[in-house]
């Protein structure tokens, strides 16, 4: 079977709990090729699953300070995917090594860029300056494409249909780099579901939204009257299915323990109701095929845009 092509991008793997000392993860996204472990000083490393001796399953392995053991004929592998012992063998040469890509640990989740070397930064957040304070990701797998996934957030036209709000001003469109695609909207909250009301309690009867889209998988989203960013990110797990984590994320104002206690509350809330306006898209995406030349070039403008950068991103493969 063909090997699936994804974005060199960064793309959340597990919640960083998940990775303990001494133990090795092996991640399901990714079509499962992948497992993840700690250094003794507890630096997360991702390696590729099968040893390059003869090809056993590194996921039975096991950790011993803080390397991989393979369970065939024991050579060791740091985080770096170096194989740093062969037993029996006093060759100074101690390869070959795993594949590994560079890891990054935010918001109580680990992320992987999928590429040797980070071709852009970790996004910064607008509404973070100098210290972030966020609210626990909130987890969903669906049985989506990875592929259908990603545009929805720049599909303006169903807004109206599934989400009941009306778009309000042109949407403006802008790449900022290669990597990086921005988009601005209005929108007016039309119908009271519970989220809403919500909204409108707050007296917000339009949202000025900006999005900031990097690697075709990592969607920020800031409304332009809230101090958060809601960040949506996506990963594939197979050729059939996806995952995504949701998280508020905002300034750290550190204003006493009743102060930053309110403030955690306001995140939670935040990604709870993000999350349940996004409900109705789950159902609409779950085996989509979209196919980009039945798309409307007036009509469907903003998916267009966005194809048109998804496809520009570079590639690359497991
Ligand atoms: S197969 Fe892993 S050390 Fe031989
Ligand atoms: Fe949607």
């Amino acid at each position: 079977m063909e090997k699936q092509r994804y974005p060199e991008s960064w793309y959340p793997l597990c919640y960083s709990d998940e990775l303990k000392m001494g133990k090795l993860l092996l991640l399901e996204v990714f079509d499962g090729e992948l497992i993840l472990f700690r250094s003794e000083e507890g630096t997360p490393g991702v390696v590729s699953r099968h040893c390059p001796h003869m090809g056993s399953d590194l996921s039975n392995g096991t950790i011993v300070k803080g390397r991989l053991q393979c369970p065939f004929h024991h050579r060791a592998y740091c985080i770096k995917g170096k194989c740093s012992n062969i037993p029996g063998s006093k060759k100074r040469q101690l390869g070959p090594h795993l594949k590994t890509f560079p890891l990054k640990e935010y918001f109580g989740i680990i992320f992987l860029y999928f590429g040797s070397r980070p071709k852009f930064d970790f996004p910064t957040f607008p509404r973070v300056k100098e210290k972030a304070v966020f609210s626990k990701a909130l987890r969903k797998k669906l049985n989506t494409p990875y592929s259908s996934l990603l545009f929805n957030g720049f599909d303006t036209h169903h807004l109206t249909c599934i989400h009941n709000r009306e778009i309000v001003s042109p949407v403006k469109m802008e790449s900022l780099s290669p990597f990086h695609l921005g988009a601005d909207y209005s929108m007016k909250v039309l119908v009271e579901r519970f989220y809403d009301v919500a909204v409108k309690f707050f007296g917000i009867k339009v949202v000025d939204v900006h999005l900031d889209c990097w690697g075709g998988n990592f969607l920020i989203i800031t409304n332009k009257k809230s101090l958060d960013n809601i960040l949506i990110t996506s990963v594939p797990v197979n050729a059939r299915k996806s995952q995504f984590f949701l998280t508020t994320i905002s300034e750290d104002r550190g204003t006493g323990l009743l102060g930053s206690f309110f403030q955690k509350l306001r995140l939670k809330m935040t990604s709870f109701l993000g999350l349940a306006f996004l409900r109705p898209d789950e159902l609409i995406v779950e085996q989509m095929k979209p196919e980009l030349r039945a798309l409307d070039p007036e009509m469907d403008y903003t998916v267009v845009k966005f194809w048109e950068y998804w496809n520009s991103l570079p590639k690359n493969v497991l």
